[in-house]
């Protein structure tokens, strides 16, 4: 007799993220069929899918922009199914979006201190005691670090919206990965990049996993990009999942290989 029975694996370390049977229909249109998985802490995972997917669908649905026609998300333990998504982001849940631009106005440093003061984390009580000297000092090390992690230092000073798409992109990480999320969800992040930069962003993503415990959910077109990269891989096509596992086992999927690699 072994303890297995007593000890299944799903229940040792509590999902971060939970969907059950997520169905999101437009009129006829079923965008997602009786969709589950769980995310455990410190995932990486990518989710690979034709256009039409419902990849996008998928991010609106767990990030809380849109709620499911059927079934319920959990994070954190929670149930968030009714939840928007200010407060999925209070909860420590961080969206990247394909087209979404930083304040082009001003340098890329002060794009990332922006987000930072964004959190507000007792700035406002720092500043009647007088501690805003101190404070200022910590935040601008937090940010050089952060800089440092994307391959921005050199660029810090430039006007964001006078960099080229891929280092804007890099900005839209650093600001999303400064609010030290437990759940970053990343939509198409190689996009626009070149490999030089793709490689800077593998390295960022499995830094963010390993020094801050994120959990990472990305989308994306590249295959090879999140072959190497995640940990596992969700395939959906037409709504469904199609199939789900290691990179080995989702590569190795017949629907899948018809799918992407036939
Ligand atoms: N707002 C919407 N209204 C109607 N149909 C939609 C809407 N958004 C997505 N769809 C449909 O849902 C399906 C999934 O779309 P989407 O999630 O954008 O896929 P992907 O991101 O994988 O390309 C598609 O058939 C798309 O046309
Ligand atoms: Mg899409």
């Amino acid at each position: 007799m072994t303890d297995v029975a007593y000890a299944p694996r799903a229940t040792v370390a509590q999902a971060l993220l939970e969907l059950r049977s997520i169905s999101v229909r437009f009129g006829g249109v079923h965008a997602l069929k009786d969709v589950s998985f769980d995310l455990a802490p410190g995932e990486v995972v990518g989710v690979i899918g034709p256009n039409g997917a419902g990849k996008t669908t998928l991010f609106d649905v767990i990030s809380g922009v849109r709620p499911p026609t059927d079934g319920s998300i959990s994070f954190a333990g929670r149930d968030v199914t009714g939840a928007g998504a200010v407060k999925r982001s209070r909860m420590g849940m961080r969206r990247t979006f394909q087209r979404s631009q930083p304040f082009g106005w001003l340098s890329v440093e002060d794009n990332i201190l922006v987000a930072l003061e964004a959190q507000g984390r007792g700035r406002f009580l720092a500043d009647l005691v007088g501690l805003k000297g101190r404070q200022d000092a910590v935040r601008r090390e937090h940010v050089a670090q952060i800089l440092d992690r994307f391959g921005l230092t050199a660029t810090k000073d430039v006007a964001a919206g006078r960099l080229p798409i891929g280092t804007i992109r890099m900005v839209e990480l650093a600001r999303a990965v400064i609010g030290q999320p437990s759940l970053l969800l990343l939509d198409e992040p190689t996009s626009g990049l070149d490999h030089t930069e793709a490689e800077i962003l593998a390295r960022a993503i499995a830094d963010v996993r390993e020094q801050d415990n994120c959990t990472v959910l990305l989308v994306e077109h590249d295959v090879p990009f999140v072959m190497a990269t995640c940990d596992r891989v969700v395939a959906l096509n037409l709504g469904s999942v199609l199939a789900s596992g290691t990179p080995t086992e989702v590569r190795a999927n017949p629907a899948v290989r018809d799918a992407y690699f036939g």
